[in-house]
């Protein structure tokens, strides 16, 4: 179901809220964006790197919040031919900005802003479907989400998920979404049928599943 304007603008606004609180708190810390430390965040990365070849490719990172994927980047060496991140979060964006004055940055939700550059090699977006929403739908989210980030892409989309096979060493959490995860490789295979999903990888801390939706078959 489509999601309405207004719900939207209403979940938009308390997740800037949230975030902001937290940068408020913890500064340029991977627990301003909600996770528990950086070890688990830059894990969750290389899972990503072991399924698509970063180098040299036109990124997107949708949900960039700290850019700290273009940090992990640098880290790796690897070197992307364009990096840009977009997110909902001025503040977070500004932190982005003084951090990698070379990258380009920009405030959009990409449900209802226009992308002007629509010529992505690989679009991603790390822990930005985790959020559980009262407004609407998570699944209906998730899927627009991920069919707008693939009409954007040439090559690939990267998209992470809380898996509904939770890790029962977790408490579970009434504030995130768990995903079915043969609903969400139900729904890829309707973009391609070209799709890689990793539900074998550690709990970073909670069990997740990474989503690959290739526009080509790998070789
Ligand atoms: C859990 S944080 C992850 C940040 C970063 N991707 C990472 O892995 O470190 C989720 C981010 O997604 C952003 N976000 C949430 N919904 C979004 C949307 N519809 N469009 C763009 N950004 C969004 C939030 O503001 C936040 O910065």
């Amino acid at each position: 179901m489509k999601i309405d304007s207004l719900a939207l603008k209403i979940a938009d606004e308390k997740l800037i809220e949230r975030y902001s609180n937290r940068l408020r708190k913890f500064g340029g810390d991977a627990r301003t964006l909600g996770w528990d430390n950086q070890n688990n965040q830059y894990s969750r990365f290389e899972i990503a790197m072991k399924i698509v070849d970063f180098n040299g490719r036109k990124i997107l990172d949708i949900g960039c919040g700290l850019a700290d994927f273009r940090a992990f980047l640098k880290l790796k060496d690897i070197v992307p031919a364009v990096y840009a991140g977009c997110d909902i979060n001025p503040e977070l964006l500004g932190y982005c900005k003084n951090r990698w004055p070379m990258d380009n940055f920009y405030l959009a939700n990409i449900l209802v802003d226009d992308i002007s550059d629509t010529s992505y090699d690989i679009v991603t977006l790390f822990g930005v479907l985790n959020f559980r929403f009262k407004e609407f739908d998570n699944m209906d989210f998730a899927r627009q989400m991920i069919s707008k980030a693939f009409t954007i892409c040439r090559e690939s989309v990267v998209v992470d998920f809380l898996t509904a096979v939770k890790d029962l060493k977790y408490p579970e959490e009434d504030f995130v979404y768990y995903y079915d995860p043969c609903e969400i490789l139900k729904f890829a295979l309707t973009l391609t049928p070209h799709v890689t999903l990793r539900h074998d990888y550690q709990s970073l801390p909670q069990r997740e599943m990474m989503l690959v939706l290739h526009r080509h078959p790998s070789s």
